[in-house]
């Protein structure tokens, strides 16, 4: 189980006047992820998960509050902890001037694995993620989809129990998207417990037991994405307004119906989705 209790970032910038002020990144955010869970942290631009995951990964250091890993504080067992944690940045981080199959071999380096490990895992994970051919060209020379898959699969050489995902799917054609839901779901299968974020509410809905919404640094709900539709009203009416489209949730579809039938514009009765939870939580809907 991973538990974070009161996790707190704060930032020093610069605001327009040049002066020195602080920003709470992360405020107080206290949530347990369970073995085996595929887990999403969901929030708008800004709200934290990246620096929740660099904290998580101990790529940052918090400035208040407690991180544990199966009951062991990162403060006490940072070592034994990396090796257990894999991760998938947001940004493409390889080095550009070594090859796809150099960039995993430093990878596996700085596990400490066996050359015969090494041989053997790089062959593996890139199979897994079927870039084997690749394995002599540049990561320059990859397509954007090719190099998440590389990055998924350069997380895992070391056969992490945890599996930290910044986006995986980020301008992913529906295609190469639905491969890598494949790829969370094999290791899931296998016993990895994924943290994932994304923007794509449906990738959450798709893949995630749990979610977490954040705002602003904040916990807003954790909760099931059943539990979050069910929560709003299971069957949504939608209608052109004349503050463009509005939206209104029901419990049950008779309900929905007998609301729709006193509109008149482009009226659609649909099953809520997660979307529709996390718009409702975080105060954005486009065009209200
Ligand atoms: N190194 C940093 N120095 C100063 N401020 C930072 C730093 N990293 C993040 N922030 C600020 O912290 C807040 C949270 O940023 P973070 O990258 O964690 O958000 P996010 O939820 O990952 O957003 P996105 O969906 O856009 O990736 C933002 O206001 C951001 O500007
Ligand atoms: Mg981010």
């Amino acid at each position: 189980m991973i538990k974070i209790e009161n996790l707190v970032k704060e930032f020093t910038i610069k605001n327009e006047h040049k002066k020195q002020v602080k920003t709470l990144a992360v405020d107080n955010l206290s949530l347990s992820v369970q073995d085996g869970e595929i887990f999403g942290l969901l929030g708008p631009n800004g709200a934290g998960k990246t620096t929740t995951i660099r904290m998580l990964t101990m790529e940052m250091e918090a400035t208040a509050g407690n991180i544990e890993y199966q009951g062991c504080s990162i403060k006490e067992h940072p070592i034994d902890i990396k090796k257990m944690i894999g991760v998938v940045p947001q940004n493409i981080n390889f080095d550009n001037d070594l090859t796809v199959g150099e960039n995993m071999e430093l990878h596996a380096k700085l596990h400490h694995m066996s050359a015969a490990d090494r041989k053997r895992k790089i062959a593996e994970m890139l199979d897994f993620v079927e870039l084997s051919q690749t394995i002599n060209l540049m990561p320059r020379a990859l397509s954007g989809g090719m190099k998440r898959r590389l990055l998924i699969a350069r997380a895992l050489i070391h056969e992490p129990k945890i599996l930290f995902m910044d986006e995986p799917t980020v301008a992913l054609d529906p295609q190469v998207r639905r491969r890598i839901w494949d790829l969370i779901r094999n290791l899931s299968a296998q016993g990895t417990t994924v943290v994932l974020t994304t923007h794509y509410i449906e990738e959450a809905e798709a893949l995630c037991n749990r979610v977490a919404i954040i705002n602003k640094g904040r916990l807003v709900a954790i909760d099931t994405p059943e539990n979050f539709c069910n929560r709003m009203g299971r069957f949504a009416v939608e209608w052109d307004g004349t503050e463009g489209r509005q939206y209104q949730f029901f419990d049950s579809r008779k309900e929905a119906a007998a609301f729709a039938g006193e509109l008149e514009h482009g009226v659609r009765i649909r099953k809520t989705n997660l979307e529709d939870a996390f718009i409702e939580l975080t105060g954005r809907r486009e065009g209200v």
